[in-house]
């Protein structure tokens, strides 16, 4: 029986570099089994995943479904020091409530950087789609690190980096943590780059000059389209994404209410 189930899984690449699109996976899906742990893998490699299910999920189908993928945090911790945001007990990223650009989503970024335990990963299901535009954009931090030269990626393999809320205007949070600037997946084993425009704030060891300059080379350097994958959302469909590997970011144009459905997954300390 749940031979026949993972048989019936089907994978269908989104971009060249990150994303696949999968077929044949129900709500029902159980979150123990080799068709869990096949998408679990899957996630790990591909780094996004993406699922379409034809029409708006309940709020109980969507956590069914996200427990495949994870232990969930309660609530949403986007940590602005606001009350209303930081304690969200359904988190929805709701265009009216939530302005993109008031809250950094449209920069790259991996989610809550700047905590020692980040999240791990987080899912998004489409409730209410804008008219035109209003995409999510995912970039692969394993095809960014592996598109460096051999001595600046053994560079980076040896240095930390802090991450705060210093670039970000919006965020009043005290939190701060160090991270390797490169981390590596423990189910792939590859190595992805771990520095984000929104959260990192320093590389440990280096003038304030050195850090600076290597930082904005790095942010540039995640902005190539070749990392990339755009996701244009339609209501019924559900984005899962691991926060190590990837980075991601809204596109703020868009007609119309856009609202997303949206839970993160507990994570432990990124290692190198
Ligand atoms: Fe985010």
């Amino acid at each position: 029986m749940a031979k026949a189930a993972l048989d019936r899984i089907g994978y269908a690449p989104a971009s060249g570099a990150i994303g696949v699109h999968v077929t044949g996976a129900g709500l029902d899906t159980p979150a123990q089994g080799e068709t869990a742990a096949a998408l679990r893998q899957a996630l790990h490699e591909h780094g996004v995943l993406f699922f379409d299910f034809g029409q708006p999920l309940t709020r109980d189908q969507f956590e069914t479904f996200a427990a495949l993928f994870g232990e969930l945090e309660q609530g949403y911790r986007l940590s602005t020091g606001k009350e209303d945001v930081a304690a969200m007990a359904d988190p929805m990223m709701d265009s009216e409530k939530l302005p993109m650009k008031d809250f950094g989503i449209n920069k790259w970024h991996s989610d809550g950087t700047l905590f020692e335990n980040p999240p791990q990963a987080a899912i998004l299901t489409c409730v209410e789609a804008p008219e035109a535009g209003g995409e999510t954009m995912w970039a692969s931090a394993y095809a960014a690190y592996e598109a460096l030269s051999g001595p600046l990626q053994r560079m980076l393999d040896e240095v930390d980096v802090l991450h705060s809320s210093r670039r970000l205007e919006w965020m009043k949070s005290d939190a701060s943590a160090v991270h390797p600037a490169v981390i590596r997946d423990e189910f792939t084993g590859r190595k992805a780059l771990f520095v984000n425009s929104n959260y990192t704030d320093r590389i440990v060891g280096m003038s304030e000059r050195e850090s600076e300059t290597i930082l904005q080379m790095l942010f540039e350097h995640l902005n190539t389209p070749d990392f990339h994958v755009t996701h244009r959302w339609q209501p019924g469909h559900v984005a899962v994404w691991e926060q190590r590997i990837t980075q991601h970011r809204g596109v703020a144009g868009f007609r119309g209410p856009r609202k997303l459905r949206r839970l993160t997954y507990l994570g432990g300390r990124p290692a190198r």
